[in-house]
């Protein structure tokens, strides 16, 4: 048993099934056992998954390009900060040197009181914990997280609290009969929080994630958990020791932005994202390169990210004029 999984037991047996937001906040976030609290890297090769922002330098080239162009529309302001939600191992601060550069993670970093820029995040709201429900009769029950067994196991509860039932009423629609769902209400107090403190700018997420009618194509929800390179559906195994990440549902970014004024102005593939920061210079910053061998890794990093990771990942760009 890890030791995540010892505190999420006890906690069981004390008080009966759990949220499975709680339990993925322990296993990713508990300050002495959670996944993303360990001295272990889980980035890379070694690690359990890789990101963008890995598939350094072109990556990061290529979104300072498409900032730039977000600070030249601003009118280049002279003060103009790039803050970073979950910034992870700080794969950006290079790319991002250019601006003031804010980089925000667990612990570390802490936002400018009011700024013009962009909050920018990759990978981070799908990071987030979040709740599960499933529809059963027409109504949301809460999927908990019971012991059965000698394993965590799925539980049927009771009905979803009003705020989750509110957040289903949105964006839930789309939610078959028997089909499970998750309910991500940190990423709207996430979005209340960037509010409060974007005076002028946007909101540059790059994620994973569907739009409320795609809700649809995923019957069973969109959890999934990474640990040496090898996905899997088995959520609630070895808590503390593997990533556990839902797919994000942009609709509610979207809902959530506009009634704070934040407007979307592009939602698309990663790959058009990184074709409009590429194209007006052919791509020539990004591939410069002082030797043939180097040459050759960046136009295989472009490739990666174009075909590969551009097609699976999404960007959300909103704005407060
Ligand atoms: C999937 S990782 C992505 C890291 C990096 N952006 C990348 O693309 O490689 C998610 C990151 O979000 C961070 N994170 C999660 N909750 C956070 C919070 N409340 N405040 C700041 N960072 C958080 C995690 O610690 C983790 O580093």
């Amino acid at each position: 048993m890890t030791r995540a999984g010892a505190i999420l037991l006890e906690e069981i047996m004390r008080r009966g099934p759990i949220t499975f937001r709680r339990f993925m906040d322990v296993a990713l976030y508990h300050p002495e056992c959670g996944y993303y609290r360990q001295a272990r890297d889980v980035f890379g090769r070694g690690g359990d998954y890789y990101t963008a922002e890995q598939i350094q330098p072109v990556f990061g080239i290529l979104i300072a390009a498409r900032i730039r162009r977000l600070h030249e529309e601003a009118g280049r302001p002279a003060d103009f900060t790039v803050v970073e939600l979950g910034a992870g191992r700080g794969e950006m601060a290079e790319a991002f040197s250019g601006f003031r550069y804010v980089p925000l993670e667990i612990g570390a970093g802490e936002w400018p009181a009011r700024f013009t820029g962009v909050v920018f995040s990759n990978e981070f709201f799908d990071a987030l914990p979040v709740d599960v429900a499933a529809r059963r009769g027409g109504v949301f029950l809460q999927m908990l997280v019971g012991w059965r067994e000698g394993r965590f196991a799925w539980v049927e509860g009771p009905p979803v609290p009003d705020e989750q039932a509110e957040y289903l009423a949105r964006f839930g629609a789309a939610v078959e009969e028997g089909a499970w769902v998750e309910i991500n209400l940190d990423a709207l107090r996430w979005l209340d929080e960037i509010s409060a403190h974007l005076e002028r700018g946007w909101v540059f997420t790059i994620d994973y994630g569907y739009t409320a009618r795609e809700l649809a194509g995923f019957p069973r929800g969109t959890l999934m958990s990474y640990r040496r390179h090898a996905a899997g559906e088995d959520v609630l195994a070895d808590p503390g020791e593997r990533d556990i990440t839902a797919h994000v549902c942009f609709t509610a970014l979207q809902d959530r932005g506009a009634s704070l004024g934040l407007e979307t102005v592009r939602f698309e593939n990663l790959s058009r994202t990184l074709l409009d920061a590429g194209e007006p210079d052919g791509f020539a910053e990004a591939l410069a390169a002082a030797s043939p061998h180097e040459a050759l890794r960046r136009r295989l990093q472009l490739k990666t990210l174009l075909a590969g990771m551009g097609e699976i990942f999404r960007t959300l760009i909103q704005r407060r004029a």
